[in-house]
């Protein structure tokens, strides 16, 4: 039965009704969706108001990573993640850079971009001086948007104005930079933005179209970095395994997304865990891992004079602990208590430190063993409860298929009826 995805009113329905609106039309018994209902700790009028169209939650596990020293501070590290391993490569990164004191954090600062673009301006570069004269103004109209901001000490910070060669010629591009202190800032420089754009047409003549914060948050980069000595990390031989990973990386796009995927595992389950904006971290981080030109790695890796390993990260960071899911998801709440942060500054520092743990540990793992042995065995119970088995059949079904090596649902089913004694 085809589906038919027309489904007038929608929104005004309440969730059950919802649910048996997407069954109906689906051509599945409403039973399969009761799941949804269930909506577990965040309460149903709560992910009702969060988004759209509403039918249920979905949950995903929450790990604590352990063994971390931020700045000097022992912290806990919630992280939100469906994938296997995530939580375990954190903890095991940590635990062998403790002994040479953890993770040093730092950060530029809480600046957001926000863009306006101007468009049918045959004097393009005199437009943009136009612009940059209004520096005064253009700080008064954005402040004005936002007093509560100024009452925290954020709010205007520059103005800078570019010319772009476009496929329909010049275009004048003006980016408000907005201090956003503990907000992520999105909706505080979209209004801001949406605000000044009839008076950047009025001063030029021209014609204003998108106004919208960049997710390239270059002036909000989160830096960590930590240092691995030789008997923490395994000797020799598995430090110049890691930096021949890393200058792998470092040269070949291919790789490079996959190396930094692995420290986006890291970075993202915790920006997820604390309600913030995974896409925005994400594409900022790939867009600035390819600032040069060209695509490539997000860390850098380094042998300093006693033969220790190295590690440092750049990566844009905006998050925030005020607005948006992070205030109304008391999931989020908990785990920022869990955390301790005090700041968005801080969570950002603590999320690139977690970054940099996660690519040493799957560094690490490459140029070692491979990383095929640390996921077998959460992969393997995954996989044998796939195949029906329960509770400690689960447990003991998953060790003999990675002892045997053939994590397979069919082998999982034969070993599960032997086990019962069918
Ligand atoms: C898997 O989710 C992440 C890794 O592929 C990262 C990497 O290759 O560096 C293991």
């Amino acid at each position: 039965m085809s589906v038919n995805s027309r489904i007038s009113g929608f929104h005004k329905l309440s969730v059950e009704e919802r649910v048996l609106k997407v069954a109906e039309h689906a051509g599945i018994p409403s039973a399969s969706l009761d799941t949804f209902i269930d909506s577990g700790n965040l309460p149903m009028d709560v992910a009702d108001r969060m988004i759209e169209n509403a039918i249920g939650t979905m949950p995903i596990p929450i790990g604590i990573a352990t063994n971390m020293i931020v700045d000097g501070k022992d912290v806990l590290i919630p992280m939100a993640s469906e994938e296997s391993s995530v939580v375990a490569a954190v903890c095991n990164a940590a635990r062998q850079c403790r002994a040479s004191g953890g993770f040093t954090t730092s950060m530029t600062g809480s600046l957001m971009i926000a863009q306006i673009q101007l468009v049918d301006c045959p004097d393009p570069f005199s437009a943009r001086i136009k612009i940059l004269e209004q520096r005064d103004q253009i700080k008064e109209i954005c402040n004005e948007a936002d007093p509560v901001l100024i009452k925290l000490g954020g709010g205007f910070s520059d103005v800078e104005v570019r010319v772009i060669d476009s496929k329909d010629g010049p275009m004048v591009i003006t980016h408000i930079i907005i201090d956003t202190r503990d907000a992520m800032g999105a909706n505080t420089v979209n209004t801001m933005a949406e605000k000044l754009a009839p008076f950047i047409a009025q001063w030029t003549g021209g014609r204003t179209y998108l106004r919208i914060l960049s997710n390239l948050a270059d002036q909000r980069i989160a830096r960590a970095r930590a240092t691995w000595r030789l008997e923490d990390l395994g000797g020799e031989s598995v430090r110049d395994a890691m930096m021949q990973a890393y200058y792998f990386a470092e040269t070949d796009p291919y790789r490079a997304t996959t190396h930094n995927k692995g420290i986006m595992n890291g970075i993202s389950a915790v920006v997820l865990a604390t309600g913030n904006d995974t896409r925005a971290v994400e594409s900022g981080a790939h867009a600035y891992a390819a600032r040069s030109g060209r695509y490539t790695s997000l860390t850098t890796w380094e042998v300093d004079k006693e033969g220790s390993l190295v590690g440092s990260i750049e990566v844009p960071m905006p998050v925030g602990l005020v607005g948006g899911a992070t205030k109304i998801h008391p999931v989020a709440q908990t785990n920022l208590e869990i955390l301790g942060t005090k700041s968005a500054t801080d969570l950002a520092r603590t999320i690139a430190a977690v970054g940099l743990a996660q690519n040493f540990a799957a560094m690490r793992a490459l140029a070692t063993e491979g990383i095929q042995k640390g996921h077998m065995g959460l992969h393997a119970k995954n996989i044998v409860a796939m195949a029906g088995g329960i509770k400690e059949e689960i447990d003991i079904v998953a060790e003999i298929l990675v002892k045997a090596g053939t994590v397979r649902v069919d082998v999982a089913e034969k070993e599960l009826a032997k086990l019962r004694g069918q």
